[in-house]
């Protein structure tokens, strides 16, 4: 009985993933699937907030060692393309100067996607608008 049930769950989570690579992407699904950087910081250097005009609000936590972002996080509360760009921005940042952190646009974020579809595009604005919001704190 709970080996059917397990068989279930798991076609059930096939189509699910199936429907998410057909709709976004190989790469958009790779990093749903295994979302990098999520969680809060303890006392980061800087830290953005920002609510979107849909609504979801992203934070965004960065820790300055010597002149480079030695790491990253995020938090959303909104679609799971908010968490995948989030991330994104995280990867980003990490390993750069603060003035080319900045230099991080969401077209930035949307070509490491691979794109979007249009419903989405603005998730990848909204976490390079986070992410200046952090970085603010910084300079
Ligand atoms: Fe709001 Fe994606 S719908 S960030």
């Amino acid at each position: 009985m709970s080996h059917s049930l397990d068989e279930f769950a798991d076609r059930l989570q096939e189509e699910v993933n199936q429907e998410v690579i057909q709709k976004y992407g190989e790469r958009v699904y790779e990093r749903w699937s295994n979302p990098r950087f999520g969680g809060r910081m303890e006392s980061p250097t800087g830290y953005g907030r920002v609510t979107g005009n849909c609504g979801d609000t992203m934070e965004i936590f960065l820790r300055l060692e010597g002149e480079l972002v030695s790491d990253a996080s995020f938090t959303t509360d909104g679609c799971g393309c908010s968490a995948v760009c989030a991330s994104v921005a995280c990867e980003l940042a990490i390993g750069k100067e603060p003035e080319k952190v900045a230099d991080v646009t969401g077209e930035m974020i949307l070509q490491v996607l691979g794109g979007l579809p249009e419903d989405d595009v603005h998730c990848g604005f909204l976490a390079a608008k986070t992410l200046r919001a952090a970085l603010s704190e910084i300079s």
